[in-house]
């Protein structure tokens, strides 16, 4: 196993007044990339919010390390410069600001690289239109991931990536994350894509619904949050299975197994 990048120990979180999460304990490391999986209002988006330190999501008690330090007080902006970075289930719409000045920002005055990953998510021509402003929700998705692909971080937080995104796009999608990853694709007989690692640095952690993107990225660990609480770990495959064949009600019987 590699460095340990992400630590979130026994953390609880208050939103709008409310126990949102109740003592989620999460781990990963250099290379991995973990599924989370879990019904609506489980806490999901709270947990990766909540790592971001978003101002809304209280931590009442545990900590957030990354790379061995404590970021739990750390404002969101110092989490980034730390190498975090996250798409969002649903980003807001900037009105006044085009794509590629945001974009620009992630770049570091790198344009050549701007202009090849939007040409490759094809949104070449939505850089000079404002921020989401009437994107439809697959080019949403992919404006997330060319901020995150100039931005570079170690580790991504990545909520429903393929939420609202057609097939072909869901593979577009797909090799837009293993290239973050530093992941290379080959495509395998038997199985639709092998991801091999190339560097075994960078680590993410997705939230899927569906699981189609992981027929695209492969992940190492599965984990499933009910109430709050991490319910089961285990393969991510297995988990998804259990989870289309029984529902989330199967989960419960983890517990006893989760480590
Ligand atoms: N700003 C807020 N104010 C009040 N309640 C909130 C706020 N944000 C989240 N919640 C509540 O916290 C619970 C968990 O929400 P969260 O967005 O983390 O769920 P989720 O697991 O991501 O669900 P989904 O699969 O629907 O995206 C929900 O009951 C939600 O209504
Ligand atoms: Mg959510």
């Amino acid at each position: 196993m590699g460095e340990t990048l992400l630590k979130v120990e026994d953390l609880h979180v208050e939103v709008g007044g409310k126990e949102v999460l109740s003592g989620v304990s999460l781990e990963i490391a250099s290379g991995e990339v973990h599924a989370l999986f879990g019904p609506n209002g489980s806490g999901k988006t709270t947990l990766i919010s909540a790592i971001l330190g978003f101002e809304e999501y209280k931590v009442t008690k545990g900590r957030v390390l990354f790379r061995g330090e404590e970021i739990t007080d750390l404002p969101p902006y110092e989490r980034a410069r730390r190498g975090i970075g996250i798409s969002f289930q649903r980003p807001p719409t900037v009105r006044g600001v085009k794509l590629r000045q945001l974009v620009e920002l992630c770049a570091k005055g790198d344009g050549r690289l701007l202009e090849e990953y939007a040409r490759k998510l094809n949104l070449l021509e939505h850089l000079d239109r404002e921020v989401n402003v009437g994107f439809s929700g697959g080019e949403v998705k992919r404006a997330e991931l060319l901020q995150l692909l100039l931005q570079d971080p170690v580790m991504v937080l990545l909520d429903e990536p393929e939420s609202g995104v057609d097939l072909e796009n869901i593979a577009l999608i797909g090799r837009a994350i293993n290239h973050l990853l530093g992941r290379k694709v080959e495509p395998e007989a038997d199985k639709p894509i092998k991801a091999v690692l190339r560097e075994k640095r960078k680590a993410a952690l997705i939230i899927t619904h569906t699981g189609h993107i992981l027929d695209y990225v492969e992940a190492d660990r599965g984990h499933v949050i009910l109430e709050g609480r991490i319910a089961c770990r285990g393969n991510p495959r297995e988990i998804l299975y259990t989870i289309k064949e029984h529902g989330y009600d199967e989960c419960f019987r983890c517990f006893g197994r989760a480590d």
